[in-house]
């Protein structure tokens, strides 16, 4: 097994192959401690993890602070609604400050791309990307990515289409990094405004065709249309939207492989891109995204944790 250097984890796109299996092997050793009656190991006892989220977040948020307490770590959580940024502080005064309080591990998600990567350069505790604008969210692609192993046994040659808000999608960049670094064929669909421009440079094949991306494909992973980042008018209207890249029981029996998964990171629009009958059909692996997620951000917080210790004095 390789060996994790890195201080922080900003983007999956900067990972080796051996980096990522390393993750997920770690993900794999942690996720039995969550099935205890006493779900805490001593492995971050000590260490001080700060979680700011300027967005909006459930499952992200929860199983960041879960994952910290199952490994004994002190948690903190700061609202951004009610900190002295509302009083004209400006982002790099209050990490100082925080970074002040000697605290080991911060977990932020931001609505600016690039604005992790940028604090992480001048701080000096781990720096976690929780999702930076549409540029990555590494923990939800590695969960994603964790799920479909645990499933399929492997990532070599298998087929996964992502359908949905590509251009807006910070989950659909971190899973394509990953996937096409451990050897899956991606697929990228959605309506042609909602896909950005040169993806196909990225390595993955581009349609706007959802029984095209349905066929074949042995993961379907689901995006939310994502409202807040888009600007008005990249399609007509979300029940058109509906109908042409929701995903159905009717679609699925006539396009999808019989034993296709069904992924989706969360939060679901139902009705929108997928129906109810499908997001909690026996394809679909949605609950257990979350529930892996737990034990990959275990991971994740141990190899940078491990990664930021200073060496020992010598005697
Ligand atoms: N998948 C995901 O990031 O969900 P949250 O916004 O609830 O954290």
């Amino acid at each position: 097994m390789g060996q994790w250097t890195r201080k922080d984890l900003i983007g999956l796109e900067e990972l080796t192959r051996e980096e990522l299996e390393l993750i997920l092997q770690t993900a794999a050793s942690f996720k039995e401690i969550s099935t205890r009656s006493v779900k805490k190991v001593p492995t971050l006892r000590g260490k001080t993890i700060v979680l700011f989220f300027f967005e909006p977040s459930t499952r992200t948020r929860a199983s960041f602070e879960l994952a910290a307490k199952r490994l004994s770590a002190d948690t903190l959580s700061i609202a951004t609604s009610s900190s002295a940024i509302q009083k004209g502080e400006s982002l790099k005064d209050t990490f100082l400050n925080i970074e002040a309080m000697r605290v080991d591990c911060i977990v932020l998600r931001h609505s600016s791309s690039g604005v992790v990567n940028a604090l992480a350069k001048c701080m000096k505790p781990s720096i976690i990307n929780a999702g930076d604008g549409c540029h990555e969210h590494p923990t939800q692609g590695l969960l994603d990515i964790f799920t479909i192993k645990e499933k399929k046994g492997t990532l070599s040659g298998l087929r996964v289409s992502i359908i949905g808000d590509i251009a807006h999608s910070r989950v659909a960049r971190s899973n394509i990094w990953a996937l096409k670094k451990l050897g899956a064929e991606v697929t990228v669909c959605g309506p042609a405004t909602l896909l950005p421009r040169d993806i196909e440079k990225a390595g993955v094949k581009v349609t706007t065709s959802l029984p095209q991306a349905l066929k074949n494909a042995d993961v379907i992973n689901i995006l939310r249309i994502q409202r807040e980042r888009q600007k008005a008018g990249l399609f007509p209207s979300l029940r058109e939207y509906a109908i042409r890249f929701g995903i159905n029981r009717d679609k699925l029996d006539c396009y999808a492989k019989k034993d296709v998964l069904i992924m989706h990171p969360g939060p679901i629009n139902r009705g929108i891109e997928v129906t109810p009958d499908v997001a909690d059909g026996k394809y679909s692996v949605i609950l257990e995204q979350v529930t892996n997620g737990v034990a990959v951000r275990m991971a994740v917080l141990y190899l940078v944790s491990q990664a930021g210790e200073e060496e020992p004095e010598q005697e």
